[in-house]
């Protein structure tokens, strides 16, 4: 149960997402130095943002510039629930240039604009299972936004599964964003394993795809910046900085619950060449 649950094509959104922006995606604004780091919850978004944030500014990590990550559609403060004092998308348009602007809004939320004006688009997707036992995690941790959700895993796995989760199905939502991918080559796909595997790639690739010219200290100290350990310090972040790793999802499904899950797997990404590493 969300405080204030509604659905827009067949997804859940809380009243914490201004149903304006969902609703008519053209009010947005775009501009042609934007960036948007676009997600499914618990992607690993907060790290993109933080390492591409980091190269936007050369690497120095004490600016101001570009601390601003507008959560594009979020209009509350989670703890007070005022809805005047956080409001994504107002901030959004009142940013300088160049915005660096986080989402999970699905790409039919999201203006058409943003695929024809030039904008910077970085999709990050992470294998399911392990975006399941993270996104457990987070309905548990934040009571404000989900009331106090007492389900344990196996329950909530279940709503993951049927979708009945905040912003839909996984399926469709990073299915959409990978055809979109596939659809428009100036889109920068990464995924989490692959970032985890080799994070310092992960940094050089957002650097070469946003056009900084960057030295090879600056790429390093960036990727050191953002490693998990680091990340996990720092106060403003280290809310979503949990456990960080590929495969915690063997601690918590069932072997029934995994056959059933590769199966569900199995069928929806055939022939959409895109897979995961467990
Ligand atoms: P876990 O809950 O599995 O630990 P998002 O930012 O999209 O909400 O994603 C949160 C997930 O990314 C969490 O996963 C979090 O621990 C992980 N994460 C955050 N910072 C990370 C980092 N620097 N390196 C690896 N994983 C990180």
């Amino acid at each position: 149960t969300l405080p204030g649950e509604w659905r827009h094509m067949d997804r859940l959104y809380s009243d914490s997402i201004r149903r304006d922006v969902v609703e008519n995606p053209e009010i947005l604004q775009v501009r042609s130095d934007d960036c948007f780091v676009v997600t499914y919850p618990k992607s690993g978004t907060t790290w993109t943002l933080e390492m591409t944030r980091l190269v936007m500014n050369y690497g120095v990590t004490s600016t101001k510039q570009h601390n601003i990550l507008p959560f594009l559609e979020l209009k509350v403060d989670k703890k007070s629930r005022d809805s005047t004092l956080y409001d994504g998308f107002s901030m959004t348009e009142k940013m300088e240039s160049s915005r660096l602007v986080k989402s999970h809004l699905p790409v039919g939320a999201l203006t058409k604009d943003l695929f024809t004006e030039g904008c910077k688009i970085i999709v990050v997707a992470r294998n399911p299972k392990d975006v399941a036992v993270s996104f457990y995690y987070f309905y548990k941790s934040e009571k404000e936004s989900f009331g106090d959700y007492d389900g344990d895993f196996h329950h909530f796995l279940r709503m993951f599964m049927n979708g009945k989760v905040l912003y839909g199905d996984w399926f469709t939502h990073v299915l959409e964003w990978w055809q979109c991918c596939r659809d428009n080559k100036n889109i920068l796909f990464l995924k989490y394993e692959d970032m985890k595997k080799d994070p310092r790639s992960a940094t050089a690739r957002i650097a070469d795809y946003l056009g900084y010219d960057l030295n090879d200290d600056v790429i390093d100290k960036i990727t050191e910046h953002c490693s998990f350990k680091n990340m996990k310090k720092a106060p403003a972040i280290e809310s979503t900085v949990r456990k960080g790793i590929v495969g915690d999802w063997k601690n918590y499904f069932t072997v029934a619950e995994n056959e059933a899950f590769e199966r569900i797997y199995n069928e929806k990404m055939k022939g959409t060449g895109l897979s995961f590493e467990w």
